[in-house]
């Protein structure tokens, strides 16, 4: 693959958060986590596992779990002040995820007790955060793979983070073991909509070379106004976020 090619793929790549209902080709899911299981994990310690959800009234049971914590997040997103809160959260949610009707959703799992593949001072000591933060980031390399995967194969995917408060029973649903972490459902097919387009910081302003150039240092102000630009730039895209919001 040629770089230009490679960086294309890496532009292509986009958060879905609405599909058309029509199936995937078949074969195209394993493909999908092939791609996953390539990913690097510190000390190949390898902690993802993959659940393929295909069956309706499982998928409305997921839906509905991540639905049931609206109210929560709602509460807590509005306690922020509203030029930077999240833009999927910026008014009340009015109706369901836009996920919902993605043909499959790839659960993604892990076992934590992989973090002992990699060497002991990695996560104590050099930064990694904590045996979780091995594992998270592991994770989060394989999470990439999905999704990068999913683009090349010209199919849509969402990162729909799991938090604490559907964790429990969405393991409970898909009887996944005590003790495994589900951080991500990845819904996955094709768009229901053209997303507007990407913003990512400029690569000047990201790049230093040999030191650190504090010319380019952000104060807590610049963050500040950062997050409020981002608002004002990612605003429309999440105008498709939920089913029922205009
Ligand atoms: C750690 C992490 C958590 C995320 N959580 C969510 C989420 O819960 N729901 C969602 O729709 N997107 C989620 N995203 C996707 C980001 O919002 C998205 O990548 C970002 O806005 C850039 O847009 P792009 O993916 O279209 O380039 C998450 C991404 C990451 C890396």
């Amino acid at each position: 693959m040629q770089m230009d090619e490679f960086l294309g793929l890496l532009k292509k790549r986009r958060s879905i958060r609405r599909f058309k209902p029509d199936p995937i080709p078949d074969g195209y899911v394993e493909k999908i986590v092939e791609a996953a299981r390539w990913a690097m994990s510190g000390g190949n310690g390898q902690p993802w596992e993959f659940i393929i959800v295909k069956d309706k009234d499982t998928k409305a049971k997921i839906v509905e779990l991540a639905d049931k914590n609206d109210p929560l997040r709602w509460a807590m997103e509005k306690a922020r002040i509203e030029e930077i809160r999240h833009p999927a959260w910026s008014k009340p949610p009015s109706g369901q995820s836009g996920f919902r009707d993605a043909p499959v959703f790839i659960v993604v799992c892990g076992d934590p007790r992989t973090w002992q593949a990699t060497v002991v001072c990695g996560p104590y000591l050099r930064g990694d955060g904590s045996p979780e933060g091995t594992f998270i980031m592991n994770m989060a390399n394989a999470i990439q793979n999905l999704h990068l995967a999913a683009a090349a194969l010209g199919l849509g995917a969402q990162w729909v983070s799991v938090n604490s408060t559907w964790q429990t029973s969405l393991g409970l649903l898909l009887g996944v073991p005590e003790g495994f972490i589900i951080p991500v459902v990845v819904p996955v097919g094709y768009p229901a909509y053209e997303p507007s387009p990407p913003y990512r910081r400029e690569l000047e302003e990201i790049m230093h070379f040999e030191k650190y150039d504090w010319s380019k240092y952000r104060s807590p102000e610049d963050i500040y106004q950062f997050v409020i630009n981002l608002r004002q730039r990612t605003k429309p895209h999440y105008k498709s976020f939920r089913i029922g919001e205009s």
